[in-house]
């Protein structure tokens, strides 16, 4: 089975084509990191503008790279998978539209995917070493899932590939934003994860410690504002305003460094509680922020020391991408998931 995948939730595009749930035949990402940059984040209507500009030549591209034809009596897919949720709602309705149009002139089934759910998909996928079987489900789920990325901070119960029960959220800021507001801050640049990742290498952990908000004592969720208003005090001075230059005498990298090391081990604290109240032996860690280098080394540690599992995406394959999409789709698809032409956009997760 052939799927098409597009993504369009937020500031990238992709494209890709995944041959029986695992080949990935193509796999397109164009970012539009050089539209927003001068913004300091995501403009939603630039963002929804440039999706349009470019989805159908995307599209057009990834079929050639997979050595699809568009002209053959026959569609070039068995099913178009698309993310409909959650997102900015404009950008979401742009691969909607595109995939529903394509649904119906190919006359192929649509299945439409929860972003966040598909990252939790994409630690099934490789790029760079694509495995020759189909990767086995149950050598990944049961699992407790946490996806962490510029809009979620999410932990689930993950029963399956395609079951995935919300045990905590973030209550305001996702961790990927918390990097992106604090790289903002530093003036480290934008998108801040990989600017505050590779500051941090070079800066001391230990130069000062930053709050480590855990909320209650059981709580799996989230709360990342408090510490990037730490960092702000901390750096520039408590009644300085958001824009002054930071402190003499204190180093960007060092800041960086110690704000990632709060973060970090708030990620992983709250993973092993998740783990240890459903007594789970595995996890998969996703998302953009799964990128980072400390985060991936800090995690390996706790697996070593609890003896458990603790699955992560290869690093392409963390930030968003439209193989994550099809894989997930495929996987909705073979048990049965079809939508129509009503499928809807929604800017909330799946409940
Ligand atoms: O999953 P993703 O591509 O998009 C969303 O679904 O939001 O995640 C993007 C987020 C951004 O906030 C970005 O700063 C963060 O992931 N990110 C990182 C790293 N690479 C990307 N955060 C920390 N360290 C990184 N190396
Ligand atoms: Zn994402």
């Amino acid at each position: 089975m052939i799927v098409l995948g597009v993504e369009t939730t937020c500031d990238e595009t992709g494209v890709a084509i995944l041959e029986d749930g695992f080949r990935i035949r193509a796999n397109i990402v164009n970012s539009q990191i050089p539209l927003h940059e001068r913004f300091g984040g995501v403009v939603p209507e630039i963002a929804s503008r440039a999706h349009a500009e470019v989805v159908t030549r995307l599209i057009e591209r990834a079929l050639v790279e997979a050595d699809l034809s568009i002209n053959d009596p026959k569609p070039p897919v068995d099913a178009i998978a698309v993310a409909n949720r959650p997102g900015l709602i404009g950008a979401l309705l742009v691969g909607v539209t595109a995939a529903k149009a394509l649904s119906l002139a190919w006359d192929v089934p649509l299945i439409g995917v929860d972003h966040v759910h598909a990252h939790i998909h994409s630690v099934m996928l490789s790029l760079s070493n694509p495995p020759e079987t189909a990767p086995r489900e149950e050598d990944y789920f049961p699992a407790i899932s946490l996806v962490v990325s510029g809009g979620h901070t999410t932990l689930y119960a993950s029963r399956s590939a395609t079951d995935h029960e919300i045990l905590g959220n973030t209550t305001d800021d996702a961790a990927g934003e918390a990097f992106d507001k604090v790289a903002a801050l530093l003036g480290l640049g934008y998108p801040g994860g990989p600017a505050i990742s590779s500051a941090a290498e070079k800066g001391d952990r230990q130069s000062t410690r930053f709050p480590r908000t855990l909320l209650g004592k059981d709580s799996l969720d989230f709360s990342f504002s408090g510490l990037k208003t730490a960092v702000r005090y901390y750096a520039k001075g408590q009644d300085a305003p958001r824009t002054a230059p930071i402190r003499p005498g204190l180093k960007v990298e060092d800041v960086a460094a110690a704000f990632e090391a709060a973060a970090v081990d708030v990620l992983v604290e709250k993973l092993r509680r998740a783990m240890k109240q459903r007594g789970m032996q595995r996890a998969i860690v996703c998302g953009g922020v799964a990128a980072n280098r400390y985060l991936r080394s800090e995690l390996e540690s706790f697996a070593k020391a609890e003896g458990v599992a603790v699955h992560f995406p290869e690093l392409k394959l963390c930030t968003d991408n439209a193989a994550m999409i099809a894989g997930l789709g495929h996987a909705l698809a073979a048990r049965g998931t079809r939508h129509n032409l009503s499928l809807k956009a929604s800017t909330m997760t799946s409940p």
